[in-house]
C-alpha cells in the first residue's frame, strides 16, 4: 500500500515537473546584437527583443528578468534551466525545433552581406569572411562556402564588427538589421550591402524570429503566443518596432 502510494506522489510531483506554471519567466540573451539587444552606457539592457519581451510579459502578468548567455551556449543553457526562455533573434528552424518549442515568430528579417563600400566583391571565393559562431550564418556560410573561403568565426557580433573595422575581413554575413545598424549607420568607416537580401533556404533561413522554450512548456509558449497577437492588434507592438527600425 504504502509503495502505491509513493509511486502515486512521485507521477504528481513528475506531473507538476511537465505543466509548470511561472509567475516569473527568466530569458536568456546574448549581446550585444544591436538594435535587437544591447546595453545603454549605462549598462541597462535595451533593444527590440528586450522591449518586446518585456511588453509580452507585462500583458501576461507575469515579470521576467534578462540573463545574458553567449549565444554558441545558448540553447544548452535553456536544457540546463539557466533560464526559461530564450529571446535573443533566435531564428526558428527545423534543426533547432528538435530541441526547442519555438513562440509564432514575431519578426521575420532577411539576412544580408555587408562589405565596405569601396570593395569590389563579384564572388566569395577566396574571401575572408566574418560570421557569429553557431548562428544560422555560420551555418549556411560553412556548408556553401568552407572550401573556397576562409571563414572567421567569432563569439560576438561586436568582435566580427571590430575587426571589420581593423580591416582584417572582407565581408561578413549578418541577420539584416544587425548590419544596418552596427555597419551601415557607422561613422567609422562606409559599408554597403553586397548583393541581395537572403530568405532562402528555408532549411537554413527559417521562419522568422522566435521565442524558444523547453518542449514541455507547451502551455506557456500559448501565453505568449496570444500576448504576442494582443500586442499586435492593440499598437504595442508597432509602437516598439517604431522606437528601433522607424526612420
Ligand atoms: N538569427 C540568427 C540565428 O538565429 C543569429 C542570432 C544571433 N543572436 C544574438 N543575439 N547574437 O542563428
Amino acid at each position: 500500500k504504502l509503495l502505491t502510494v509513493s509511486i502515486l506522489g512521485a507521477a504528481l510531483v513528475a506531473g507538476t515537473a511537465q505543466a509548470r506554471d511561472y509567475d516569473h519567466v527568466r530569458f536568456g540573451v546574448d549581446v550585444p546584437y544591436e538594435p535587437m539587444e544591447y546595453r545603454l552606457p549605462s549598462g541597462e539592457l535595451t533593444g527590440f527583443d528586450i522591449d518586446l519581451g518585456n511588453a509580452l510579459c507585462e500583458e501576461i502578468g507575469i515579470t521576467c528578468e534578462w540573463i545574458v548567455q553567449e549565444w554558441d551556449g545558448i540553447i544548452p543553457g535553456l536544457m540546463s534551466r539557466n533560464y526559461d526562455a530564450i529571446m535573443s533573434s533566435m531564428t526558428i528552424n527545423d534543426e533547432r525545433r528538435q530541441t526547442v518549442r519555438f513562440s509564432d515568430p514575431y519578426f521575420t528579417p532577411p539576412s544580408a552581406w555587408f562589405a565596405p563600400a569601396e570593395s569590389d566583391i563579384d564572388s566569395l571565393e577566396g574571401m575572408a569572411i566574418g560570421v557569429q559562431r553557431g548562428t544560422l550564418q555560420d551555418n549556411y556560410v560553412t556548408d556553401l562556402f568552407g572550401d573556397v573561403a576562409s571563414i572567421s568565426r567569432y563569439s560576438t557580433a561586436d568582435d566580427m564588427v571590430l575587426d571589420m573595422e581593423a580591416e582584417r575581413l572582407d565581408i561578413v554575413f549578418l541577420d539584416y538589421p544587425v548590419g544596418k545598424s552596427t555597419l551601415l549607420d557607422s561613422e567609422e568607416r562606409d559599408y554597403v550591402v553586397v548583393g541581395e537580401m537572403i530568405t532562402e533556404p528555408k532549411e537554413y533561413f527559417g521562419d522568422g524570429f522566435g521565442i524558444a522554450f523547453r518542449q514541455r512548456d507547451e502551455a506557456l509558449a500559448e501565453r505568449f503566443n496570444e500576448a504576442l497577437a494582443t500586442l499586435r492588434e492593440n499598437g504595442t507592438y508597432d509602437e516598439i518596432y517604431q522606437r528601433y527600425f522607424g526612420e
